[in-house]
């Protein structure tokens, strides 16, 4: 198994790269970013492909859900990441009913994610039931992802997050979804919360690439959440591993700022600019004048 790390002059990842990179056993890398800071870092550590999920939801927007995000969140999300990413295929996330109640909706606002927000690809949850607004998609030139397993969106349908399709009749529904997606044109598929066993299966299977989250090993890819990573939330899913302990590191740097700015050695003589003494002195003089002006004297 390979790795792909960017090189100079490497061309930006497309579908096409996903369609390569499964036809030669190489893993694809997915990580979320919201904004153009953590887009840069993300795009520049090499990852494949960055995910704006509406997760941002949750990770930004302190809601609870995905279900209050709205178009306008994403849109603007996506324009910064897009804004900044050089080499990774930016996925933008449709919204909850953002595409559900028709075509047309899904048609108009995946538009707007490539055309305003610029994205190189949309995702949308659901297996079959989704496949003609898929082909939709696809047929307007949109290059389409699909989520099957885990659909944050469904969560009270769902009845919470948890693993799903764990016996055989879900299970092979799941395998269902997936071809449905595969035939009406979807470049890859997310996996989330499956058991790895049913990954490996679906991955075997489908020709194009499947992304698992919490899907075990057997996927073409894999795709998680910055913020998880890099121990920024204050809860760490089972199937993410925090790689850094970035909220920690930023406490501590926030405090050391906040005790310097207390102790009167922030800012420093190298944070400060001094006025030129002949203007420091003729300053002194004018306001020494309008000071006597003012009081009479
Ligand atoms: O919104 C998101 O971050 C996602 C991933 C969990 C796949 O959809």
């Amino acid at each position: 198994m390979s790795v792909h790390v960017p090189a100079e002059g490497d061309r930006p990842v497309t579908t096409a790269t996903f369609r390569a990179r499964k036809a030669a056993s190489e893993r694809i890398v997915m990580l979320t970013a919201y904004d153009a800071s953590s887009a840069r870092l993300v795009d520049a550590a090499g990852v494949d492909a960055i995910l704006v999920g509406d997760s941002l939801g949750m990770t930004v927007l302190g809601y609870d859900s995905t279900l209050p995000v709205t178009m306008d969140d994403m849109t603007r999300a996506t324009f910064a990441v897009t804004r900044v990413a050089r080499h990774a295929l930016v996925v933008a996330d449709l919204p909850f009913m953002s595409y559900q109640a028709s075509a047309q909706d899904a048609l108009r606002n995946a538009g707007r994610l490539m055309s305003e927000g610029g994205a190189g690809a949309v995702k949308l949850e659901g297996g079959a039931h989704v496949a003609e607004t898929v082909r939709r998609l696809v047929a307007a030139g949109i290059p389409v992802m699909g989520h099957v397993g885990l659909t944050p969106q469904s969560i009270h349908q769902l009845g919470g997050y948890r693993v799903q399709a764990k016996d055989a009749p879900a299970a092979e529904r799941l395998l269902d979804d997936c071809r449905a997606l595969q035939d009406a044109g979807a470049f890859a598929v997310v996996l989330e919360c499956i058991p790895a066993e049913l990954a490996s299966l679906a991955s075997a299977e489908l020709a194009i690439p499947t992304i698992g989250i919490g899907a075990g090993a057997g996927c073409d890819g894999e795709v998680q959440v910055f913020h998880d990573l890099l121990g920024l939330g204050d809860f760490t899913p089972r199937h993410a591993k925090r790689y850094a302990e970035l909220g920690e590191a930023v406490v501590s740097a926030v405090a050391a700022y906040a005790a310097d700015v207390r102790a009167g050695t922030f800012p420093g003589e190298e944070q400060t600019t001094h006025m030129d003494a002949v203007a420091l002195g003729e300053l002194r003089a004018r306001r020494a004048g309008s000071v006597r002006r003012i009081s009479g004297g």
